[in-house]
């Protein structure tokens, strides 16, 4: 088994962050998004993983390595242009050869494990091919897909299923969908899926669809195996999800106190302050992260705060919202819901009169509450 890492993709819907760095390394809880993917994958016990990059190959390179830091062996495989998500099968050809494999897109984040959607693809591989179970069925699945219900399924792959639980039709960001069902970002294949690939044209959004390919399967007589998914599943390329996925971490975390904490400083609730970060006469309430050489002083962090590695807050207070590395924010007032990226400065300055002075970049959003 080995497992395609999708990290191409311009990460139109979270600029200005994207304008500079890749939407699968953006962090929630201080960690990349692409390394929970990698985490998962490892510990299913996949060692040979191949990474589709596009504009940002450098960076993820830059970020990823070689894998073994999860035990892996990562190979890149180029994609010119995002032209879909099957497209990205067929250039990773050779690479996967005849083996089976996860697709896994690198923005997505998932609650549940990887290792039993694994196992229970194997498993049924088994129960096909053991001829003492009448009932088993005749052929091994040639893919299995992850649904989870969704309110908006129009913005997603949809699937429709028998009474048998069995797929029979998929279609890609239907106006009309056949149900709340939608394609999570993880899919299991075996070989056959490089025939579905080779066959399919573009949709009408211009890009060879995975969708499309799983249909030309099901539409081939081959078992498409579905389960639904269990637990919460966030595909983070918007600001909104992006901020829920964080807090949803931040849940799980552990309290860790390796900073320093002055004793007019309050820690509350569950708290990691990494090495190096100080806390000067003011309050943190958990859960919050607070990165590697920062320092809040007569300030205020309250839950669900993701703040990097070398940032400053002074005079101010920050709430569920993610701060990246090398960003300050100085007499500021109450910041919320917000998603500030590297080496940004929020100030308030004396100077008269009185206004809001910005030099934001592309695509920002300011909301002056
Ligand atoms: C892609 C797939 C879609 C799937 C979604 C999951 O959509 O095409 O079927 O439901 O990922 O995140 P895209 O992110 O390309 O809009």
């Amino acid at each position: 088994m080995k497992a395609l890492i999708l990290c191409g993709g311009a990460g139109t819907r979270l600029r200005p962050i994207t304008h500079t760095r890749a939407k699968q390394l953006v962090p929630v809880a201080n960690k990349p998004i692409l390394f929970y993917g990698l985490e998962a994958i490892a510990a299913a016990g996949i060692k040979e993983v191949g990474m589709i990059v596009g504009d940002t190959a450098a960076e993820v390179e830059a970020a990823v390595g070689d894998g073994s830091a999860w035990g892996t062996e990562v190979t890149y495989l180029p994609q010119e242009a995002p032209l879909g998500l099957a497209h990205c099968v067929r250039i990773a050809g050779e690479f996967l050869g005849d083996d089976d494999f996860v697709m896994y897109l690198g923005d997505n984040l998932l609650e549940q494990d990887l290792r039993s959607f694994v196992e229970r693809f194997e498993a049924d591989r088994a129960e096909t091919l053991a001829p003492s179970l009448t009932d088993a069925p005749a052929e091994p699945a040639a893919a299995q897909i992850l649904l989870a219900h969704v309110p908006d399924p129009q913005r997603f792959g949809v699937a429709e299923l028998d009474a048998a639980g069995r797929v029979v039709r998929l279609v890609e960001k239907p106006a009309d969908p056949p149900s709340d069902l939608a394609l999570v970002g993880v899919y299991l294949f075996d070989r056959s899926i490089h025939e579905a690939v080779a066959s399919i044209g573009p949709s009408e959004r211009g890009e060879l669809e995975i969708t499309d390919a799983i249909q030309w399967l099901v539409d081939h007589g081959r078992r498409v195996r579905s389960e639904i998914l269990e637990g919460w599943w966030i595909d983070t390329g918007k600001l909104t999800p992006l901020l829920d996925a964080n807090r949803l971490l931040l849940e799980k975390l552990e309290a860790r106190l390796e900073g320093e904490v002055d004793d007019a400083s309050r820690v509350e609730g569950r708290v990691v302050l990494e090495a190096g970060a100080r806390l000067v006469r003011s309050h943190v309430r958990g859960p919050a992260v607070i990165g590697e050489g920062t320092e809040v002083v007569d300030a205020f962090v309250g839950p669900f705060s993701a703040i990097g590695r070398r940032c400053r807050l002074e005079r101010c207070e920050v709430e569920h919202s993610v701060m990246l590395d090398d960003s300050s924010v100085l007499d500021a007032g109450r910041i919320e819901d917000s998603l500030l990226g590297h080496h940004v400065e929020v100030t308030r300055s004396a100077q008269l009169p009185r206004a809001i002075r910005l030099m934001v970049g592309d695509h920002s959003q300011v909301d002056l509450g």
